[in-house]
C-alpha cells in the first residue's frame, strides 16, 4: 500500500471562507467527517458537499482537460483522472488535445479484446482480466476506467463489436459483473458504457433508436442492470445516439426513470466524449458529468463564445459550465439540481477511497502478462478440425509456411479509444517461432497486404506447396474501416483477396490451417469446406501470439465458445434481413425485436455458419444423467439442474455446458430458446464431473410491458443442456406452478 492519495497534494487550507453557505473547514475540527473513513458514506458526502462553493461544485460536473476534472486543493480534492478503456489502460493524451502526451511510463498490459473474454465463457477469466485493469489503473493514477462496454451485438458489422461482450444479455451480464467487481476492488471506479442502445457506429452521433419496451428490457438493458445492481459499477457512460427522440446522455427515461429510479443507481452518469448537446436537458435529465465536448456552436447555451484571444478556458464553454452557472444565477435551474450531480460525483470519489489512501497498484508485471495469456488462450475458438488436423505435432514437422499479414501485424495499438500502448505484443508469427522455431523451418510470406503488392499470392502458394503445413493468419485489422470506432464494416467479407489466397493455398497444400484474427465474425463460405481446420483468435493482446501458438501445437486445448452467431451471409442476420440497418431518415427501428442473434436464427430456422455457443476441443465430452430438482425453501433457487459431463477423449480439456430455457405456451411470444445458465468444467481424460446450475424465477420470466414487470408464468418449460445453442445434449421438463411478477 502507498502512503495514500492525500500525500501528494496540497494540504487542506484551514480557515475562513469569504462567502455564506458552504461550511469552512474549521480549525476546531481535527478531522472533518468527510475525511473519516469510519463515517458512513452518505455522511461524508453531505459533509463535503456542505463545504463547497458554487464554483467548486460546478468544477466537478465538467471536464478540465480531455480526461480529468479539476482539483479543489482547499478541500483536499485531487484532480480526477479517467482513462479508456476496456482492455487495458490507454496511453495518456492531451491534456487538452487528442495528441498523445508522449509519456514513457504509460506502456501497459494489453488484454485480449472484450469479445475474446466473452468467448471464454468463464467468469473467473473476467475476474482476472478486471484485476489486471484495476491494478494497472491504480499504478497509472487513474480514478475511473472507461469500460467495460456491454452493448449487445445487433449486427456483426458494428465497428465496435470487439469491444463488447457478444449477442446474449445473460452471458454479457455474468461476465460484466465479474469484471467490474475485480476492477473496483482496487479502488478504481468502472464506468460501464454506452447506455444504451448504441449498437452501430454508422451515424452514431445522431441516429435515433426505436424499439419496443420488451426488447429494451430483455435484450439491451440486462447487462447494464447487472453491472449496476450486482457488479456495483460506480459510473455509467451515456451513449452517443438518441433513444426515442432524446440523446442518451440527456435521456430522461433511461437515466432518471430507469437507471436512477427503478434500479436505484447511486453513482454518476458521465457523457460520452462530445455526447452532451443541451444545457437544460443535461441539467434535468440525469447527466452528472460532462466530458469531451468539442468547441463549437452551443445549442441551449445562451452564452457568447469567448472572444478570439480570450484567456477564458475552453472548458468554460461546456454545457455544464458557464451556461449552467448563468442558468443558476438567473434562477432557471435550482441549485438542488447541481447539488445532486455533485453528490453523485463525491459519492464515487469517497466510495473508491480517494480520501482514504489507496493501493499503489502495479504495471506490466509477470502476473499481468500471465493473466493476459491465460485469458487469450481460453478465448480462442476452434471452429473446424477435420481429421484431427490440429493440434500440430511439432516434432513431426520439418517445415511450416506461415502466410498472411496478420501473422506479423500488431493490433494492440488500434481500435481508437480501445487502443493500448502495449509494453510488448507477441505477434502470431513470433509466437510460432518461439515455440517451434528452434527445431522447425518456419517461413513467412504475406500472401496479401492491406496496402497491396505484386505476386503476393504466387509466392505464398509456392511456400505452402513446399512446406509440411501451411498456416494462413488472416482476418481483419483493429483499425478503420474494420474493427474500430466511428464507422461500421461495409460487409462480412475478408478483405484484400484473402478468400482467393486461402483457396489457392489449400489447393497447393491440403494441410492448411486458417487462423482468423478479428474482433467480429467474417464470412467463410468461399473456402470453409476446402480447409480442414479453422481457428478464431480475436485480437489477443500482449500475449496473443504465444496463446495462439499454444493452441495450434496442443499445449493448450481450446475451450472458447462463440459469444455470437456467425451468419453465412449478412442477409441472414436479423437487422439486415429486415432491412432495418442502418436506419432511414435518421431513425433505426429494431424491428426484429427480441430476435437478436441465435434467438433469430433458431426461431426463424435459418442455419448459421457457426452457432452461438459453438466451439470445438481436442477432446470429446459426453453428457448424461440430467436431474431437475425443485428448491425446497423460500430462499433457494427454484430449480437446480444437475448432470454429468465425461471427458471421453485422451486429452485434458474444458467444456462449457449451456442451459437454455424454452417456455411451452407463453402468453406473449418468446424466442425458441434463451440462455439462462452456463458452467465451464475442466476434465482430465476419462474424468466425469457433476455440473449443477441453479435457476431463479427470473430465469423463467419475460418482461411484460402491460404489467411493467418480469412475469414467470405457470407453465411447462423445457430445459435444454447444450454444448452449443444448436447442439443440445440433454433435455428435461419443469412445471412452474404459479405465476409471479417481479420488478
Ligand atoms: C468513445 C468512448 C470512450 C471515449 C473517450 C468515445 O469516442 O465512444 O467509449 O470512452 O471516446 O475516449
Amino acid at each position: 500500500m502507498s502512503a495514500g492519495r492525500l500525500s501528494g497534494i496540497a494540504p487542506l487550507t484551514l480557515g475562513f471562507c469569504a462567502f455564506f453557505g458552504p461550511r469552512p473547514l474549521g480549525a476546531e475540527e481535527s478531522r472533518p467527517t468527510y475525511l473519516d473513513p469510519a463515517a458512513p458514506l452518505e455522511s461524508r458526502v453531505e459533509d463535503l458537499l456542505g463545504r463547497m462553493t458554487l464554483e467548486e461544485k460546478l468544477s466537478l460536473v465538467h471536464a478540465d482537460s480531455k480526461f480529468t476534472t479539476a482539483a479543489i486543493p482547499r478541500l483536499g480534492i485531487p484532480r480526477r483522472w479517467m482513462s479508456d478503456g476496456p482492455n487495458g489502460v490507454r496511453e495518456d493524451v492531451g491534456p487538452d488535445t487528442w495528441q498523445v502526451a508522449g509519456h514513457t511510463d504509460d506502456f501497459a498490459t494489453c488484454m485480449p479484446v472484450l469479445i475474446g473474454v466473452a468467448a471464454t465463457w468463464n467468469t473467473e477469466a473476467a475476474r482476472i482480466y478486471g484485476n489486471v485493469i484495476g491494478e494497472e489503473a491504480r499504478k497509472r493514477g487513474k480514478d475511473i476506467m472507461l469500460g467495460p462496454g456491454v452493448n449487445i451485438q445487433r449486427t456483426p458489422l458494428n465497428g465496435r463489436t470487439s469491444e463488447f461482450l457478444g449477442e446474449d444479455p445473460f452471458l454479457a451480464s455474468r461476465m460484466v459483473v465479474s469484471y467490474i467487481r475485480a476492477v473496483q476492488s482496487h479502488g478504481v471506479a468502472s464506468c460501464v458504457k454506452h447506455f444504451a442502445a448504441n449498437n452501430q457506429e454508422t451515424q452514431r452521433g445522431s441516429i435515433d433508436v426505436e424499439m419496443d419496451e420488451r426488447t429494451l428490457r430483455e435484450i439491451y438493458l440486462p447487462a447494464f442492470r447487472a453491472a449496476v445492481q450486482e457488479g456495483g459499477a460506480w459510473a455509467v457512460m451515456g451513449a452517443y445516439n438518441k433513444f426515442r427522440g432524446q440523446f442518451c446522455c440527456e435521456n430522461d427515461y433511461l437515466l432518471n426513470h430507469i437507471l436512477k429510479g427503478e434500479w436505484g443507481f447511486q453513482g454518476l452518469v458521465m457523457s460520452d466524449w462530445g455526447g452532451t448537446h443541451d444545457t437544460r436537458e443535461a441539467v434535468f435529465n440525469g447527466l452528472d458529468l460532462e466530458m469531451g465536448t468539442e468547441p463549437g456552436p452551443r445549442r441551449g447555451a445562451e452564452q457568447a463564445p469567448p472572444a478570439a484571444g480570450s484567456s477564458q478556458s475552453p472548458y468554460e464553454r461546456y454545457y455544464l459550465a458557464g451556461a449552467f452557472r448563468d442558468g443558476l444565477n438567473r434562477g432557471d435551474f435550482p441549485v438542488s439540481a447541481l447539488d445532486e450531480k455533485v453528490r453523485r460525483n463525491l459519492r464515487v470519489m469517497i466510495a473508491t477511497h480517494v480520501f482514504d489512501g489507496r493501493e499503489e497498484g502495479s504495471l506490466n508485471t509477470a502476473a499481468h502478462q500471465e493473466a493476459a495469456r491465460k485469458v487469450a488462450e481460453e478465448g480462442i475458438v476452434l471452429l473446424k478440425n477435420d481429421g484431427g488436423a490440429l493440434p500440430l505435432a511439432a516434432d513431426k514437422l520439418n517445415s511450416i509456411a506461415v502466410i498472411g499479414e496478420n501473422a506479423v501485424r500488431l493490433q494492440a495499438y488500434g481500435g481508437d479509444s480501445a487502443r493500448i500502448k502495449a509494453l510488448y505484443e507477441i505477434s502470431p508469427l513470433e509466437g510460432i517461432l518461439r515455440l517451434v522455431g528452434a527445431r522447425t523451418n518456419v517461413t513467412y510470406s504475406p500472401g496479401y497486404r492491406k496496402d497491396g503488392g505484386p505476386d503476393l499470392i504466387e509466392k505464398a502458394v509456392a511456400a505452402a506447396r513446399s512446406a509440411d503445413v501451411a498456416i494462413v493468419v488472416g482476418g481483419l485489422v483493429h483499425a478503420h474501416p474494420f474493427d474500430s470506432e466511428g464507422e461500421d464494416r461495409k460487409d462480412l467479407n475478408l478483405p484484400w483477396g484473402q478468400d482467393e489466397l486461402i483457396r489457392r493455398v489449400v489447393a497447393a497444400n491440403p494441410h492448411t490451417i486458417v487462423v482468423i484474427v478479428s474482433g467480429s465474425p467474417v464470412e467463410m463460405s468461399g473456402w470453409l469446406d476446402q480447409v480442414p481446420a479453422v481457428v478464431q483468435a480475436w485480437y489477443g493482446g500482449t500475449e496473443g501470439g504465444n496463446a495462439l501458438a499454444s493452441v495450434l501445437f496442443g499445449g493448450v486445448n481450446p475451450s472458447g465458445k462463440l459469444p455470437c452467431s456467425y451468419p453465412k451471409r449478412i442477409e441472414d442476420s436479423p437487422a439486415h434481413a429486415l432491412g432495418e440497418y442502418p436506419g432511414r431518415n435518421g431513425v433505426v427501428h429494431y424491428a426484429e425485436g427480441l430476435l437478436v442473434g441465435y434467438r433469430w436464427f433458431d426461431t426463424k430456422q435459418i442455419e448459421p455458419l457457426f452457432p452461438f455457443g459453438y466451439g470445438l476441443s481436442y477432446t470429446k465430452f459426453e453428457y448424461s444423467g440430467l436431474t431437475i430438482a425443485a428448491g425446497s425453501g423460500p430462499n433457494d433457487p427454484i430449480v437446480t439442474v444437475a448432470f454429468q459431463i465425461t471427458n471421453t477423449g485422451d486429452r485434458a480439456g474444458a467444456e462449457v455446458a449451456q442451459l437454455y430455457v424454452h417456455q411451452g405456451r407463453p402468453s406473449l411470444p418468446r424466442p425458441l430458446k434463451e440462455l439462462k445458465g452456463f458452467s465451464k468444467v475442466a476434465l482430465n481424460p476419462g474424468e466425469k464431473k457433476t455440473v449443477s446450475i441453479a435457476l431463479d424465477r427470473r430465469a423463467f420470466a419475460f418482461y411484460d410491458p402491460a404489467r411493467s414487470g418480469w412475469v414467470a408464468e405457470a407453465d411447462d418449460f423445457t430445459l435444454q443442456i447444450g454444448s452449443s445453442s444448436r447442439d443440445i445434449r440433454l433435455e428435461g421438463r419443469y412445471h412452474l406452478g404459479e405465476t409471479t411478477v417481479e420488478k
